[in-house]
């Protein structure tokens, strides 16, 4: 079986690399020249864990194949993927020109039957615009050749994105004939070993799993952050909150840990798009309205909480940050907490000292040189007045807090994501802000 993935971004090349993998020829297109080329020696655009190793084996074995030229690469193809990106628009709707351009270049340059697939998170109705874009491009070369159009959506986590791919909990599909189905089911076969469904529907319903998925997921966790704001001011604590409502299998464990609000490339822009849509089509979306503002108010939790610790004071001060990056184990820096953050200490004229694992050099080109970068976590620790944990990365998990202890000018934590123990922090000599939670400085305050 041949395919073509076009787009070599996250997804694009995620999908493709894992298609290889199971045995599917997969030609991965871009325009970009300069990505192909690095591709070609093994330089991927993203980082994802265990993604790089998958890449070379694949395309040492020929199954894994990168090209600029679509017109070639898509001939003999039974299904060609479109995997580029959706940048929002000033108005928050998904920008549709790159997908509608790639369903141009399909319809123009196609000889055979395959099935197009949307991959990118779109729209409800855009499988239909590139239906019309295709046959477009087919009537102007004033040729008829049979295709179908699909909708795939992708639920992949980045950090998580080979495994979510290759055991998925569940894979949607919307199609509109029995054709199109049949190529799908060939093509995800290999996929389905761990008895997940593969579940095939209409094309506007798939469309619109996706984005009431990551919209359902945005709001537990919005939800999470006001209760964790309530819990503080009721003097209840948020972990004991979670783990109890989170054991009644109807809500769940997952995705109710509270933070300093929601980033990344999906959930940030897709409430907005879903938000859009309704309101387009004259209806409104209030539910998550409310998740979209109560995550622009939790992306300042944190920095509330040290504004008011500093008694306002924040000139001249040093803050450690530990983790850049939207979430761990990613790069990625879209939509990412830190940045409000980190533009508010420097307004207030405080210096940043960052370490994030991964994430710095991708940070160096949105921050420069505004703050500076530590070499390790504990370099960016010397002589500050506090240490702010921005992003859960494992290896903060369990640092040595004597070293921490002795390298800080002031021994104070700002816990963004709650994973030190507030008791055990205060044993340990340190003053400690969580989100949520008990044993926080101002309840010290009171009880010593
Ligand atoms: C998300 C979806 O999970 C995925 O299915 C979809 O395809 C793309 O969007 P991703 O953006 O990679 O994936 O990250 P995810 O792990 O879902 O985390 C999103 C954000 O939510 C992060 O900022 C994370 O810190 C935050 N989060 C997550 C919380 O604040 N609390 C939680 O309990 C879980």
């Amino acid at each position: 079986m041949r395919i073509a993935v076009v787009g070599t971004g996250y997804v694009g090349l995620v999908t493709g690399t894992c298609f290889a993998e199971v045995g599917i020829d997969v030609t991965c297109i871009d325009i970009d020249v300069k990505k192909i080329e690095n591709l070609k020696k093994g330089i991927l655009p993203i980082y994802e864990p265990g993604l790089e190793e998958m890449v070379m084996r694949n395309t040492q074995k020929e199954r894994l194949t990168f090209s600029n030229d679509l017109a070639s690469s898509i001939q003999g193809c039974e299904a060609a993927f479109i995997a580029v990106g959706t940048p929002p628009g000033e108005d928050g709707s998904a920008d549709l020109k790159y997908v509608l351009a790639v369903a141009t270049s399909i319809g123009e340059n196609m000889n055979n039957y395959m099935v197009v697939v949307t991959k990118s998170t779109v729209p409800v109705g855009t499988a239909e615009k590139v239906r019309k874009a295709i046959e477009q491009a087919l009537a102007a070369r004033g040729v008829d050749i049979p295709f179908d159009v699909a909708s795939n959506p992708e639920f992949l986590k980045e950090g998580a994105a080979i495994d979510d791919f290759l055991k998925p909990d569940r894979i949607v599909v919307g199609v509109a004939s029995e054709k199109a189905e049949g190529v799908m089911k060939k093509l995800y076969k290999p996929f389905l070993m761990n008895g997940h469904p593969l579940i095939f529907m209409d094309i506007p319903s798939a469309e619109m799993t996706k984005y009431a998925a990551n919209a359902m997921l945005a709001t537990k966790i919005s939800f999470m952050n006001d209760i964790a704001n309530l819990c503080e001011i009721m003097g209840a604590d948020v972990n004991m909150v979670r783990k109890g409502i989170g054991s009644d299998v109807r809500i769940g464990n997952k995705f109710i840990y509270p933070g300093i609000g929601y980033g990344g490339s999906c959930f940030p822009k897709d409430v907005k798009a879903l938000i859009r849509t309704a309101s387009e089509n004259g209806y409104s979306m209030r539910v998550l309205q409310s998740v979209e503002e109560v995550n622009e108010n939790q992306k300042s939790v944190l920095y509330n909480k040290i504004h008011s610790h500093f008694n306002g004071d924040l000139s001249g001060k040093t803050f450690a940050l530990w983790g850049l990056s939207f979430k761990p184990k990613t790069d990625d820096m879209r939509e990412a907490p830190s940045l409000v953050i980190i533009q508010k200490l420097l307004e207030q004229g405080a210096k940043v000292r960052a370490y994030d694992p991964v994430a710095m050099k991708e940070a160096k080109h949105i921050l420069g040189d505004t703050i500076e970068y530590g070499k390790d976590e504990y370099e960016a620790l010397i002589d500050a007045d506090a240490l702010l944990l921005i992003t859960e990365w494992p290896e903060f998990r369990s640092p040595n807090f004597n070293v921490v202890n002795k390298l800080m000018k002031n021994k104070v934590i700002f816990d963004g994501r709650n994973i030190y123990e507030g008791a055990d922090m205060r044993e340990k000599g340190f003053k400690y802000y969580g989100i949520g939670v008990k044993h926080q400085v101002a309840e010290v305050k009171e009880t010593v």
